[in-house]
């Protein structure tokens, strides 16, 4: 049902698991969403009632669908059967004025885009795979046919990043990504290929949760791209080795961010007293989540309130990177194996307590100090890869110490400091 509200209204589902929940959100977020979908009950309690009385009594102005009946605000809510979900669509999309026009619009597309890399190493997909040309899509292979390493390459050097499967193909192709990800990610032992291969997983794993969110194969692929990223940390690579092999390749630059951000704060962690394995782990697992739902280049480059204001972003863009830090913990609501504590730095990781917009005090020290750890690491990597000309990391150093002067903001930029000889030859 969630996925067909979405697909149908052009809305986005934010689930809360009772009705303490969804007013605790509301008061916390002071967020007024269009429209409220509610059980009668919820375990023993009238789900329906809490959440109407509060609606009414903070004069929200929010139309409420009850799934089922509730003979005490009958006439006051919208009462669909809960099993009639096209219904619950239909009124969900009227109550939220989406027209019927919009409806058809917003249909599903046929085809489901993923990145070419992926298929690196691999001979058949086992399904149809498509090449976009001009406005339509043509077949590339079928089913049944082969492709080779060198027929990949030739794509990518013609510009093709993008290859299409049959959007009704699409549980069948993360079953088998994420299956062929896993055994990819575990062998590879050359810290480049992997560092590639991790990057194409990234980007593979990015497109995939923004279409079905989180599902048993989303969260077995994501758990691979961390795996692998947690072995390149390991492996104590130096920035500028890095730093050449990111920039060869052209990979996206929420993955150099999120790749580069993974090393640098884990090995600051290295250099504070309470850093542990424990600690380093939700830093990755941060790392790979925090920019999620904005990997697209032209969104991952913003990083202010200013960049923000003044980018040419379309108001839903904007709207967009502004909750990128919110919508990545809404999106892990449903991922059963978040490590404690891991939620909290990628909301916080602009440094805005509640995830939602940009900071105007850079030392604001409402936030974690894990958060702290990673926010000063994020902010060193961002300096190094936007750049035009060679990075100078000892530069950048100099920069962040003299940023980060106060608390646990500067002890995180101490620990940076200390890191660097390990980074940095
Ligand atoms: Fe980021
Ligand atoms: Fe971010």
């Amino acid at each position: 049902m969630v996925q067909n509200l979405e697909v149908y209204t052009g809305s986005k589902v934010i689930i809360k698991r009772d009705a303490d929940e969804l007013i605790d959100f509301l008061k916390r977020d002071d967020f007024v969403p269009d429209l409220i979908i509610s059980e009668n009950m919820a375990g023993d309690e009238y789900t329906i009632l809490k959440v109407y009385y509060f609606v009414n009594s903070q004069k929200l102005d929010v139309p409420v669908i009850l799934l089922g009946e509730n003979p005490k605000i009958k006439g006051k809510v919208e009462e669909v059967s809960r099993t009639d979900w096209q219904q619950v669509i239909k009124k969900a999309a009227a109550l939220m004025t989406v027209t019927a026009e919009q409806m058809i619009e917003l249909n599903v597309p046929e085809y489901y885009p993923f990145p070419t890399g992926i298929l690196r190493g691999s001979q058949e997909l086992g399904l149809s795979v498509f090449k976009k040309q001009n406005e339509s899509y043509k077949v590339w292979r079928d089913e049944n046919s082969k492709f080779n390493e060198e027929e990949i390459e030739e794509l990518l050097l013609d510009g093709i990043d993008f290859l299409y499967i049959l959007n009704t193909d699409r549980l069948e192709f993360a079953k088998s990504v994420s299956a062929r990800l896993e055994q990819l990610l575990t062998n590879e032992k050359d810290t480049k290929n992997l560092v590639g291969l991790t990057g194409e997983s990234f980007n593979t794993v990015a497109t995939l949760l923004s279409s079905m969110g989180i599902t048993e194969s989303t969260i077995k692929a994501s758990q691979a791209t961390i795996n692998a990223i947690e072995k390149i940390a390991n492996s104590s690579p130096k920035l500028e080795d890095l730093l050449s092999i990111l920039l060869k390749n052209p990979s996206s630059i929420a993955w150099k961010h999120c790749l580069m951000t993974a090393v640098v704060s884990q090995a600051m962690l290295d250099n504070v007293d309470w850093g542990t394995n424990e600690q380093k782990a939700k830093l990755v697992f941060a790392a790979f989540f925090h920019d999620i739902c904005i990997p697209q280049d032209h969104l991952a480059t913003i990083h202010t309130g200013g960049e923000l204001f003044e980018s040419d972003l379309k108001k839903e863009e904007k709207v967009r990177v502004e909750k990128h830090a919110f919508s990545a913990c809404e999106l892990l609501q449903n991922h059963p194996d978040v490590p404690y504590g891991a939620e909290n730095i990628i909301l916080q990781h602009h440094g805005v307590p509640n995830g939602i917009g940009f900071p105007e005090d850079h030392l604001d020290n409402r936030i974690t100090p894990l958060a702290i750890i990673f926010r000063v690491a994020e902010d060193y990597v961002h300096q190094l890869l936007d750049r035009d000309e060679k990075p100078d990391p000892f530069f950048v150093l100099k920069g962040i110490l003299q940023r980060y002067t106060k608390g646990e903001y500067l002890k995180a930029a101490e620990a940076l400091k200390a890191a660097h000889p390990k980074l940095v030859d």
